[in-house]
């Protein structure tokens, strides 16, 4: 073997070894629907991160019963325990009693402070990891009073109200560069950013340019370096931060399916395209809303399929940025199911990326 075939053959192992380092680090799991997802990938739909919940239905307060410190971590991380040092107790006490009410007119629950099954049944939903109630500021429903008309906004914004200043209404996006996302999965995103550019002056532009780009989308497992791991499969589905920080971050652990989500109705699959306009809301300045049918609504099924703005999602991000110049929505929305089908296929693209790079090196030596 002469210098040349050995440099070769070097290269070759350097770059597949970092194809596979990649692949098992940082690349996500999507699937066209939920029919193409090998077997083995299904994770158990009873290994959800807050499964362990289920055994608490029925607890009422003054109970102590084991994993009720969890439940009280919970509502901590979600912002309904403020102001805590130290360990949780297994004590069902007056602390989580409040949080339990809050949480159940947020919900629009009977607030009964008790855990009753349509509590625990909420409490065990898939959800967003920004909190309901930042600061101990409260939004949703809970310290909401009726206004004049009777009516009552649902839409929330973050403290202070952030938003992206007037002179910022081009905004720029980009991907984890290390995803190495296939244009299919893009092109998700690209539709869920159209969604809100409908309704308002903001436009939305991919750029390649990650580390300059306004907003900042990428996929990460557990801990990723902002203090808000992600739990694995189900549990919190992606967070993302008000402006002008521009980041979205989604758990890679999720089965996300980028084309007919419906085609099943019992697993853990999410669907990409729900998840990813929800992230936006965040990432232009709204917080949740209870209205169940907001896109901004905390959370969402497996197997479900949410694209399509509410009336009080348009209402709220039209209060930060107005409406959109060049829409005809003067008469005001129509919010009708549209369901939009294309043949997407995740997979293909990273075996065309593969190929792609087992044809350079052939090509290169
Ligand atoms: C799921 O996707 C695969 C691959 O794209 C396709 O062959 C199959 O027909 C699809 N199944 C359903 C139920 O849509
Ligand atoms: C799902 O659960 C069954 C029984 O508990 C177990 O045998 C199987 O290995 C689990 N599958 C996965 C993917 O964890
Ligand atoms: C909290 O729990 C951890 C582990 O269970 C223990 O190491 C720590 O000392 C506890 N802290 C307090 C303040 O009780
Ligand atoms: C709330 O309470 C009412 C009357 O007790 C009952 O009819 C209703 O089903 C309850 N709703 C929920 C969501 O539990
Ligand atoms: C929450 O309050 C603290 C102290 O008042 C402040 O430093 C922090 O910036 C606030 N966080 C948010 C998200 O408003
Ligand atoms: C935190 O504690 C302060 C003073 O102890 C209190 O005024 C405030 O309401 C508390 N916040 C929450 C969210 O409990
Ligand atoms: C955004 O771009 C459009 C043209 O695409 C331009 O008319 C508009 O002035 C720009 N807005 C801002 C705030 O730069
Ligand atoms: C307004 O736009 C929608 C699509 O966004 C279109 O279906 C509708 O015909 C338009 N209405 C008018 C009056 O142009
Ligand atoms: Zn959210
Ligand atoms: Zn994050």
């Amino acid at each position: 073997m002469n210098i040349h075939n050995k440099f070769t053959t070097i290269i070759i192992i350097i770059l597949t070894l970092s194809i596979f380092t990649t692949l098992t680090t940082s690349f996500p799991h999507f699937f066209p629907n939920i029919s193409s997802i090998p077997p083995s990938l299904i994770p158990n739909t009873t290994s959800g991160a807050w499964d362990s919940f289920n055994k608490l239905s029925g607890c009422r307060p003054g109970q102590k019963l084991e994993g009720i410190a969890k439940l009280k971590n919970y509502f901590h991380y979600f912002g309904y325990i403020g102001n805590f040092t130290g360990n949780f107790t297994d004590d069902f006490d007056d602390v989580l009693e409040s949080a339990v009410k809050n949480y159940q007119r947020n919900f629009n629950l009977n607030a009964t402070g008790e855990l009753d099954e349509s509590t625990v049944k909420q409490i065990l939903k898939p959800r967003c990891g920004v909190p309901d109630i930042v600061n101990g500021s409260s939004t949703m429903n809970s310290g909401k009073a009726a206004s004049i008309e009777g009516t009552v906004a649902h839409y929330s914004f973050f403290p202070g109200r952030p938003q992206w200043p007037p002179r910022r209404r081009n905004l720029t996006y980009a991907f984890e560069p290390q995803n190495q996302l296939s244009t299919d999965v893009k092109l998700v995103f690209a539709n869920a950013f159209a969604r809100w550019s409908e309704w308002t002056p903001l436009t939305f532009t991919e750029t390649s340019n990650y580390r300059a780009s306004d907003l900042k989308i990428g996929f990460y497992s557990g801990d990723h370096g902002d203090g808000e791991p992600f739990d694995g499969v189900l549990g919190t589905l992606a967070h993302a931060f008000a402006p002008p920080a521009g980041l979205l971050h989604l758990d890679i652990d999720e089965t996300w399916i980028i084309n007919d989500v419906m085609a099943s109705g019992s697993s853990s699959a999410m669907d990409l395209e729900s998840v990813a306009v929800h992230e936006i809301g965040h990432l232009l300045g709204l917080g949740h809303s209870s209205v169940e049918n907001a896109i901004m609504f905390p959370t969402i099924s497996s197997g479900v399929r949410k694209v399509e703005l509410d009336r009080d999602d348009v209402e709220g991000i039209q209060v930060l940025y107005g409406t959109n110049p060049d829409g005809n929505g003067t008469t005001g929305p129509s919010f009708g199911e549209r369901e939009v089908n294309g043949g997407t296929r995740g997979i293909l693209g990273l075996v065309q990326v593969l190929f792609l790079a087992i044809g350079l090196i052939l090509y290169v030596f």
